[in-house]
C-alpha cells in the first residue's frame, strides 16, 4: 500500500458496530445487523455521534528519559545553534547524564506515565527507544525500564535499542570502537534477556557516518534484529544504507533530496516523518508530499524526546504537517495506523477488521474530518486496548 490516497478511499460504516472477544475483533459492520446475528452477545451502545478509528500507532519515540532540556529550548529561541548548545552542556549528552543517574524504578515510572498520557490521546501502540544510556549497563537499565513500563501500562510499548545514538563523551575510543563494543557486549545481552528486537542508529555528521553504520547494521541484522535508522535529519545520504540493510524504516528525512526520494521509491524501506522534531527545532518539514508523489509509503510519528521534540502530541504534529505538506485526511490516518503498523513489522493491528487486535478509539463528532481540523485538540472520548476500555 504505497503512494497518495484520497479521502473517498476510506471505508466509512454509518451506524457501525464492532464485536470483539479475547482482545480481538470478531466482526465489524452495521450495528443493527450485528445485533440481529449475535443475539447472545453483550452489546454496549454508545449514544451520540461518534467516529471510531483504529488506535494510533506511534512508531518513533524516546520516552524513557530523566530530566529536562528547557535550557536548550530557551537557547534555541535566543538564536544559539546545535553546536553552541552542545558546547554549553546541552544536547543528547545532557540527557544521558541525567538518565544515567536515575534509578530503574524512576525510569519505569517516568516511561509508564508518558505512555499513559499517550494512551489517553488515543495511541495504543508505542515504540520506545533506549539511547540515553550509552554504556552496556545503562542501556540495559533503560531497556529493562521500558519492559517494566510495558507490563504496567495498558498500551503496548515496543522497545528499540538506540545505543548508537551518539559517541558517548566518556568512551575511550572512536565511533568504530564504540560500535564494536555495543555489538560484542550489549546486543548479545539484549538478545539473551529478550529486551528488544529492533536496533536503531543515528546517522549524521555529529553522530555516526554511513560507512561506520554499515558494518554495525549488517551485524545487527545478522543477529536477527529488525533495523530502523535516524537518517537525513540535517544532511542527506542515509537512504542507500537503509535499503542495503533492509531497514524497516528510515526516520526524519527533513534533509532528503530528490536523489534520496528516488532511492526510497525503488525500495521497501518505509519513510517515517517526525513533525514534532521540525516544530521543536524550527527546521523544515520532511518532503512528505514528494515522497508520496514518488509512490513510497508514509508514516508519521511523534519522536517524543526532551530535546528536539518535547511536545509529544502525535495528532497535533500530524495535523500541522498536513497543512504544510498538503496531505489528505486518508494519508494522515493511514500514516498513524495501518501504514505505521508495518513500520513496526506488525500485521495484527492498525486496521479495523476481523482478526485484528481490538484497539480502537472513539471521538465525539459526526464528521471524521473534524479530528484533524481541530489539530489534536479534540481528544478521544473512549479508548479500547485489546478490547478493554480505558477512559
Ligand atoms: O530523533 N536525532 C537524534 N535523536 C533525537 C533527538 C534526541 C535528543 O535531542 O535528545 C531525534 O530528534
Ligand atoms: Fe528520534
Amino acid at each position: 500500500m504505497k503512494g497518495h490516497l484520497s479521502d473517498d478511499q476510506l471505508e466509512i460504516i454509518q451506524d457501525g458496530g464492532i464485536l470483539h472477544q479475547h482482545g480481538k475483533i470478531t466482526e465489524i459492520g452495521k450495528y443493527d445487523q450485528l445485533k440481529h446475528k449475535n443475539q447472545d452477545a453483550t452489546l454496549e451502545r454508545i449514544d451520540g455521534n461518534f467516529v471510531v478509528l483504529p488506535g494510533m500507532i506511534d512508531v518513533h519515540t524516546h520516552i524513557c528519559w530523566a530530566g529536562s532540556r528547557i535550557e536548550d529550548y530557551a537557547m534555541r529561541l535566543s538564536g544559539k545553534n546545535y553546536l553552541e548548545i552542545a558546547e554549553s552542556g546541552g544536547g543528547i549528552w545532557n540527557t544521558v547524564e541525567k538518565t544515567r543517574k536515575a534509578t530503574l524504578i524512576e525510569l519505569t515510572e517516568l516511561t509508564a506515565q508518558r505512555a499513559q498520557k499517550m494512551l489517553k490521546q488515543g495511541v495504543t501502540t508505542i515504540e520506545a527507544k533506549s539511547g540515553y544510556g550509552l554504556s552496556v549497563e545503562d542501556e540495559l537499565k533503560i531497556l529493562e525500564a521500558i519492559k517494566l513500563a510495558d507490563r504496567n501500562s495498558q498500551a503496548d510499548i515496543i522497545p528499540t535499542c538506540l545505543a548508537a545514538h551518539i559517541l558517548p563523551s566518556d568512551f575511550d575510543g572512536d565511533e568504530n570502537d564504540y560500535l564494536t563494543y555495543i555489538t560484542d557486549k550489549l546486543l548479545p545481552e539484549i538478545k539473551k534477556k529478550n529486551l528488544a528486537k529492533r536496533v536503531d542508529i543515528f546517522i549524521e555528521k555529529n553522530a555516526f557516518s554511513v560507512a561506520t553504520a554499515k558494518e554495525y547494521l549488517l551485524q545487527a541484522k545478522e543477529m536477527g534484529f529488525d533495523i530502523t535508522i535516524h537518517g537525513d535529519q540535517f544532511s542527506s545520504g542515509a537512504a542507500g544504507l537503509a535499503i542495503e540493510s533492509e531497514a524497516l524504516s528510515i526516520d526524519h528525512l527533513e534533509a532528503a533530496d530528490n536523489d534520496e526520494i528516488a532511492l526510497l521509491a525503488g525500495g521497501n524501506v518505509i519513510p517515517v516523518i517526525l513533525p514534532g522534531s521540525s516544530i521543536g527545532l524550527g527546521e523544515p518539514f520532511a518532503p512528505a508530499h514528494k515522497l508520496l508523489d514518488a509512490c513510497t509509503s508514509l508514516v508519521i510519528a511523534s519522536d517524543w524526546n526532551p530535546g528536539s521534540a518535547p511536545m509529544g502530541n502525535l495528532l497535533t504534529g500530524a495535523s500541522i504537517l498536513a497543512t504544510y505538506e498538503k496531505l489528505t485526511m486518508a494519508e494522515i490516518w493511514t500514516a498513524l495506523t495501518c501504514r505505521a503498523a508495518l513500520a513496526l513489522n506488525k500485521t495484527d493491528r492498525g486496521i479495523l477488521k476481523t482478526g485484528m487486535k481490538a484497539d480502537f478509539i472513539a471521538f465525539k463528532t459526526n464528521d471524521f474530518r473534524e479530528i484533524i481540523y481541530r489539530q489534536g485538540e479534540l481528544k478521544p472520548e473512549k479508548v479500547w486496548k485489546n478490547g478493554s476500555i480505558y477512559h
